[in-house]
Formats: C-alpha cells, structure tokens, sequence
C-alpha cells in the first residue's frame, strides 16, 4: 500500500450512503489516503453507517444527509447514496460551497444535470467531481496518452465493451444506459477527445413481454469529427466482469485488457482470472481517485471528471434512450461548454 504523503494540512470529509461503493470510498480514503479524514459518515441504514463509521473512526453519524452537508467539521461531501439522490445532494453541497465528490451519474437526466451545471457556474467556480473513475484506470489512462501523443494518428473508432456477471434484478433501458453505459459514453467522449453527436441504441429485453427491460445493449456512435464508435453493454454475461476499451487510429491501436492476472496452463486448458465486478477490476482506480480529489480539494483546484462531464454523458445517455424506444437514430445537440470547465 502506497500512501499520499502530502505536506498540506488534511482534508475533513463526510461520506453520503455508506453501501458498497461508499463504503469502499470511506476505506480507501481512510486507509490509502494520508491526507484525508473520514469525520463524518451519512445513511439511512444504521447498521451499515454504524459498521463503516466503527471502521474509519469517524465521529459523527448522521440518518439525514441534509445534517451531514450543513456540519461545520465537514469540509468536503462524497456522495454515494443511490443515483436518485445524486442531483439534490450535490446542489446542497454547491449551495454550501462544499467541493463534492458525487458518484455516477450527477443526475438522472440532462435537464437536472444541467441545473447542477448552471449552479456552479453562477458560483463561479468548479466545486463538483463526478465519479467517472475510468479516468483514472491506468490502462485506461495509457491508451488516451498514446493517443493523445498523435503517434498512432487521428482516432478513427472507439470501441468499448462493458460486461457484468449477473443482476438479482432485471434492469430497465434507462437504468442500464444511466447507471451503466454512462460509464462507457464517457470513456467515449474523453479518450476521443470528441462530442458525441448522433447514437444508434438497440437492445435485447430479458424477455419479449418486457421491452421495458434491456439484458444487452448495443450503441453505435457517431462524432463531430467524422469518427465512429460502438458500446456493447451486457448486464447479464453469467461469467464475470470485464470493462474494456479499443481506439483504432491511422496508424495503429491501443487498447485494454481486463484479464490482468496470471495466465494458467493446466491438463490441455489455458486459463485467466475474470475480475467478478467492479470493485474488483477497478481497484487502483478508485484509490486514485480519491486521492486526486483530496488533492484538488487541498489546493482549492478542482479537476478529474467535472459537472459538465456528467451533463454530457447524461445529455447522451437521454438521447441513447429516446433512441433505444423509438428504434431510431437520435441527435445530440451539445451545448456550448462553459469556461469553468476548460482543462488545461
Ligand atoms: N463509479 C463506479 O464504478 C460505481 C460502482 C458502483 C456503484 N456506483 C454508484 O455508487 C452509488 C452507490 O452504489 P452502491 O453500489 O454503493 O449501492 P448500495 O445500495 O450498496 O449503497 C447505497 C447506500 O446508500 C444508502 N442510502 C439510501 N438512501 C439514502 C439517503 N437518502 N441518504 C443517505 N444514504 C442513503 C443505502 O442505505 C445504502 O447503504 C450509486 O449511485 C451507484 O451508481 C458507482
């Protein structure tokens, strides 16, 4: 384990919804992260609150996430109650000018997460990170310095698979393209370095009475710069969990691979490890994560995935499933990007 021996003073911070995510945010940040103080943990299952506070050392537990944001020992606000209450927490903590690490997504359409946007640029500055994390996957990041470094020439297509083991639950059309290929429109956007600006959504239910209901999920892509792209989206692979990504360029490829383990040859069979889900394959991500948000916070510079990064992914997502119901092509107009959220 590796430690952020920062010399800046540490950062005081609540977490909201201390489930799986959550609770591994408030470990990572406890046991990863010099620079960070868990004081403060939020959720509405006392058990769990009780058990990740008992784990971080953290002196106040609260049942309301509203009490949590207003406290005057909490600095900085994750969020990571479910995606419903993404929106309105995140609001709250602009509103009290607390930075705010909110899971994916900021909201759970564009409309709302363009109310965000607007909020934090009426304030003036970038107080909101969104936990698009594949940013800081290392494999992730080594496929976008290469193409970033023109050695490969202009990206021609992305491809991207996101593949989940199993559900306890059959999942609607708009929460796989919400809370799953949100994920993937924004690896999209980011490491082409381009609007997205037609989708193509087709799909298969899990079953023919359920076309409310998506078990896969196909999404072609069309970008401003005349480039294609295509997301295979399977909620239900019933073998494990893989997250990848392929750029094909002028001149070359680069791409990701989820099989990181060792590779076993055994009585004729040659075998590998399938991560079983995200907390798995993206371990280091998630570390990093936190710790370049406890960074930004410290020196008073947001950066990583910002507000306008979820608006975006959502304005997309939104056009993913009016495309998905309609069985057609849908536009996306991309608004003009505000200032705040330039990168350097
Ligand atoms: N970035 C990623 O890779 C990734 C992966 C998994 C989940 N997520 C996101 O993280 C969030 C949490 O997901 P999870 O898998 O941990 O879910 P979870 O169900 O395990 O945990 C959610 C927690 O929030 C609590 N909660 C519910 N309502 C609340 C409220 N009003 N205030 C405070 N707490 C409340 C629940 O009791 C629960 O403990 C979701 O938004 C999900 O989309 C992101």
């Amino acid at each position: 384990m590796s430690n952020d021996k920062s010399s800046l003073r540490p950062v005081r911070f609540g977490v909201i919804g201390t489930g799986g995510m959550g609770g591994r945010h408030a470990r990572n940040l406890t046991n990863e992260v010099a620079a960070a103080q868990v004081v403060a943990l939020a959720d509405v299952d006392e058990a769990r609150l009780q058990a990740v506070a008992a784990a971080c050392g953290a002196a106040h537990t609260f049942a309301d996430a509203a009490e949590l944001i207003r406290h005057p020992d909490v600095e900085a606000v994750l969020v990571a109650a479910p995606d419903r209450f993404h929106a309105a927490l995140t609001a709250a903590c602009i509103e009290a000018g607390k930075p705010v690490l909110c899971e994916k997504p900021l909201a759970l359409s564009a409309a709302e997460a363009l109310r965000i946007v607007e909020a934090e640029v009426a304030g003036g500055r970038r107080l909101v990170q969104v936990g698009l994390m594949r940013e800081y996957d290392p494999a992730h990041l080594r496929v976008k310095q290469i193409m970033d470094s023109g050695a490969l020439g202009k990206a021609l297509a992305f491809h991207g698979t996101h593949i989940n083991g199993g559900t306890l639950s059959w999942r609607t059309v708009e929460d796989v393209v919400t809370n799953s290929a949100v994920h993937d429109l924004h690896s999209a956007r980011w490491l082409m370095g381009d609007e997205i600006v037609r989708v193509f959504a087709s799909y298969v239910p899990y079953s023919a009475d359920r076309p409310d209901t998506a078990r896969l999920m196909l999404i072609q892509l069309q970008f401003r710069g005349g480039a294609v792209g295509r997301i295979e989206c399977n909620m239900e692979a019933g073998y494990g969990y893989e997250v990848d990504v392929k750029l094909t360029g002028e001149r070359g490829s680069a791409e990701t691979n989820s099989l990181r383990s060792a590779v076993v040859r055994h009585q004729n069979q040659r075998g590998q490890w399938v991560e079983e889900d995200w907390l798995q394959r993206f371990d280091t991500a998630y570390i990093d994560e936190v710790r370049a948000w406890i960074r930004s916070v410290q020196l008073g510079v947001a950066d990583g995935p910002s507000a306008w990064d979820g608006f975006a992914s959502m304005l997309v997502a939104d056009a993913c499933i009016a495309s998905a119901r309609s069985g057609q092509p849908v536009d996306v107009a991309m608004p003009e990007m505000a200032d705040i959220y330039r990168r350097a």
